[in-house]
Order: structure tokens, then sequence, then C-alpha cells
């Protein structure tokens, strides 16, 4: 592969939206969404971040599996400390098996919400993409706050509360017309009748799950996360925050303007908002260009079954150029249980969370404590007392997800627990969500690795259901929705060593504590082992 180069700098940028005045946010180049990365299978970027904002951030190559390289990772705390204001860090990712559409986006506190855009990873040069098209587009869909980021998630925290919810979802920074004051910045796609577009979607939103459809035309779901698909014709998709999506449409019908449109999916009680997002696919031609777009149908915003429906169709390709290798010898087996949990509110202290308690998240009941020293630097460089390597195999409960569970420890233990793994162990790990606190629907994702997704159901999972698993054609992600009070099973094979995060990438939800680490060890040969840090790593104090 190439070598190729790029400059980020982080800053604050004055951006006007939805008739406000004018807000600063932290943008990388000053854009929103940030630069596209383009790239090919097999090369390697070196992209120079440059932090002038005015506290520290990190940045994320969601996706990459950064092999033997978790030094460029990321995740705050977990990898590496943030790189200071008026600092840099020179970041390299390393393209391996990676093709498709991934995405890069700040992982400290909530800056992602305006620091993050495209990776799009190009076939090798003279290869071919498994499908046919004319033109391609990006399509970043955001959420938009009404105020800084960070401010929410602090306050929020610092209560126990709920944090805000955004104020307006965003199509490549344009919220559309369906918000007041925003009819002028619709993103719009110009299609000629006949052709095929190929439409890179990419779910950055913090928050919110979303349903996404174009009036009156199929869609074809053709990749995921980085990996191609067994082709799905579909009128609707359900995208949850982390995962990217590449689907193909034709300009079919009769010339004219059709809305597309995201709208959440919400499969909770707690408040939503249900606001949409709508661009217009439009044909060139003459026609009535002032007759009101079509809308498409969607799934409603609590429709868990069309959620479902549409996530367990996606197969991966398994063609002879890119074949799936699903592990079948497990030699680890790991239960892990997700959920929401509520902490007592300490002593002389007002709590805003439900019932005058702490929101707070948990796996296997263990909420993450992210320590004040990078995890792979304390690993690397052998440091006692910033984790513990206890993070347990099996949940600490008899769980029964339709049962009366609230005596089933609501308040979870706050801790730094990480998840020991033998070098090139084959893994399965089974999430299990729970019907603590508000259940929902839980978009695991996971560093270092994309996995196989071999079984997913609703209710208690049991072991009956490994007969039925899908070893041949499972979709390979990174990120899987775990359904409400259901079950998922993964599988890898734990080949990349390294310190590699694990969350829900519900932006509230990771912030509650629904995080664990797991640490690859090495292997015994030379190249089986982490590499070296870089000497720029930033400090940690
Ligand atoms: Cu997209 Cu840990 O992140
Ligand atoms: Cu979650």
């Amino acid at each position: 592969g190439e070598v190729l180069y790029y400059d980020f700098v982080v800053k604050e940028t004055p951006i006007q939206m939805l008739c406000g005045t004018n807000q600063t946010v932290l943008t990388v180049n000053g854009l929103f969404p940030g630069p596209e990365i383009h790239a090919h299978k097999g090369d390697t970027i070196y992209v120079n971040v440059t932090n002038t904002g005015p506290y520290g951030v990190t940045i994320h190559w969601h996706g990459v599996r950064q092999i033997r390289y978790p030094w460029s990772d990321g995740p705050e705390y977990i990898t590496q400390c943030p790189i200071p204001t008026n600092s840099s860090f020179l970041q390299k990712i390393i393209l391996t098996e990676e093709e498709g559409t991934l995405w890069w986006h700040a992982h400290s506190d909530w800056t992602r919400a305006t620091i993050h855009g495209p990776i799009i990873i190009l076939p090798v040069n003279g290869t071919n993409y498994p499908y046919k098209f004319d033109e391609q587009h990006t399509i970043v869909i955001s959420e938009w706050y009404a105020r800084d980021t960070k401010d929410i998630i602090d306050e929020a925290l610092a209560t126990g509360g709920d944090p805000d919810l955004s104020v307006a979802y965003t199509i490549n920074g344009q919220p559309g017309d369906s918000y007041s004051c925003s009819n002028d910045s619709t993103y719009n796609l110009t299609a000629v009748q006949g052709k095929t577009y190929l439409l890179r979607i990419i779910h950055s939103g913090l928050n919110e799950e979303m349903f996404f459809g174009i009036a009156d035309h199929n869609i074809t779901v053709v990749g995921m996360d980085g990996a191609y698909l067994k082709p799905l014709n579909t009128k609707y998709l359900m995208i949850t925050p982390g995962q990217t999506m590449d689907v193909l449409v034709t300009a079919n019908q009769t010339p004219g303007r059709y809305y597309m449109v995201f709208s959440p999916f919400v499969d909770t009680n707690a408040p939503s908002n249900d606001n949409v997002t709508r661009g217009i696919f439009q044909y060139t031609g003459t026609y009535n260009q002032s007759e009101t777009p079509v809308l498409p149908e969607l799934p409603g915003l609590t429709n868990k079954s069309d959620a479902g429906n549409f996530t367990i169709q996606l197969r991966s390709l398994n063609s002879a150029e890119h074949p799936s290798t699903v592990p079948t010898n497990i030699t680890r087996n790991i239960t892990i249980t997700v959920s929401v949990n509520q902490q007592p509110c300490p002593a002389n202290q007002t709590c805003n969370g439900p019932d005058g308690s702490m929101h707070s998240a948990s796996l296997n009941n263990i909420s993450f404590s992210a320590p004040s020293i990078s995890i792979l630097q304390a690993y690397y460089n052998n440091l006692q007392g910033v984790y513990n390597k206890t993070f347990p195999d099996t949940p600490p409960f008899v769980f029964d997800y339709t049962g009366n569970v609230s005596a089933l420890g609501e308040a979870a233990n706050v801790t730094t627990e990480v998840l020991m793994i033998n070098h090139n162990e084959e893994v399965e790990i089974r999430f299990q969500g729970t019907n603590l606190g508000a259940a929902e629907n839980h978009p695991m994702h996971l560093h270092g690795y994309s996995f196989y997704v071999v079984g997913m159901g609703d209710g208690n999972f049991s072991d009956s259901y490994v007969s039925q698993y899908n070893t041949v054609d499972p979709p390979f992600v990174n990120t899987v929705g775990l359904p409400k009070n259901g079950w998922t099973a993964i599988r890898f094979k734990a080949d990349n060593p390294g310190v590699w995060f694990m969350h829900c990438h519900l932006e509230r939800h990771a912030s509650w504590g629904m995080d664990t680490v797991i640490v690859v060890k090495d292997g015994p040969n030379d190249d089986q082992k982490v590499l070296p840090p870089p000497d720029d790593v930033p400090p940690c104090s």
C-alpha cells in the first residue's frame, strides 16, 4: 500500500444553525462534518493531529483494526491521555483488511458530536467492487446540540441526571426543511435517471438509532463497517450510532423530488427527540420543481420488530475474494450482561436521576471507571494499581429479563476491570440485554477487531441456540445492536494483541459506565507482540 499524510487541526469554530446565533464548537480544520480521509485497502495513513482547542482531546479511527498498534487507537485514558492544548500527536492508521466505509471521531467527553468525519477505503487498484454503480456520495448523519457538549455531559454526570437531547439531526451538516428556519440548509443529491448511486452512510450521532429510507425507491445494502455484505434489497434500514452502511439506489422513478429521511428508533420509555432530518433525492430534467417531495414510509419511533427484522437479514458476502472465516473452535466463552443502573445518591447531595438516584450503566454489573493514566501505558510498562484483571466471564447474578429484577443489584460496582484474553484464543461473547433501568437497544462496539455476529434474538440466551448459529455467512462488523431485552452472540479470533476498548456506542450509556477493556496478550513470536510506542504519545501527568 501507499503512505498518505493528513493534517488535522482541532479548533474552535463558529457555526450558525437553525437561525440561531453563531455557536462555537470544536471541529477539525473548521469543518462540520470533518474532512474525508481517502485511501485504498492496505495503505498506511499518518495524521498529524494538532489541538488548538481549550481542553484536551483524542481522535479514534473507528473500525480500523490497527494491528499490533493500539498506540494510535485514541480512546482517552484507555490507549492514551488527551492531546493537551497547543500540542500535536502524529497518529498512524494501519489499514489491512478493511474495505468500504469507516469513520474517525473524537474519543474524549462528548466532543465527537462535532469532531468526526469519513474514512473511505477503496479497493486496491486493479481490483473491483463486488457491485456496480455510477457515482458515490458520503452521507454523514450527526446530532446538533443547543450548547457545548462537554458542558452537557459534565453537568449531567455531576448530578446523575439525564443529559440534554440534541435539538436537530443533520445530513452532512444540514438539518433540512423539517426544521423551522432551515429550508435553505437541506442536503440535495442530484440524480440522473437510470444511474445507480453508492451512498456511504455514517451514523456519527451520539444517542439515537435511526431508520433511513428514500421515498418510492428501494435501496440495496451492500456493505457495512468496512466489509462487504450480500446485497439486501429493502425499503428502509436501521443504523445505530457507530455503524456505517454502504447502499445502492437506482434513480428509476419518474423524474421528480423525493425525500430521503432519517427518523429515530428509540426503544425505550425515555423522553425522545422525535424530529426527523430529511434531504432531497432530486432528479435532473423538467418537472414541476415547486411540488412538495413525497415522503418515504418508515417504521415508527418505537418499532422494535421492524428494527430487528432488518438487522437479522444482514449476511456477509462470503465470496471467493471476500471469504468469511468464522471461528468454530471456541476456546473462551464469555457472557456479559448489559444494563442501565441506578446508583444511590451520595449523602448531602441532590441527584437528578430516577427517584433522586444517579444514572449509571454496567457490563456484568461493573460500571467502568476510567483511570487517570492510560491502561495501555500501565499495561505496557507494568505499572501496578491502575486497573484490575478481574472482569468476570459470567454475570454476577442469575438474570431473567422477564422477571422482577428490581432486587437484583440495581447499583453497580464502580471499578476499573479489564478482561484478559490469551493470544489467538477463539472467543465468543454473548451479550445479554437486561431489564434493569430503562431497557433499550445497545450498539456494542469493540476496538481492534471486527467480529462475526453469529446469533441474535429476543429474551434470555439459551445454550440450545448455539446449534442454530450462522457460522457460514454472518455479518462481519465492529458495532452490533443488542436488541432490547434480547441477546447477541459474537465471535472473533484474538489475533490482535493490545488494549482494546469495548463499549455501548450510545454516548450517554458509555459516559455512565457501559464500557470495559479487552487486553489481548502478546503471542510467543516477535510478530505477535504489541509494537513499541511512538515517542510523542501525549503524556499522562
Ligand atoms: Cu466509535 Cu470507542 O468508538
Ligand atoms: Cu447502551
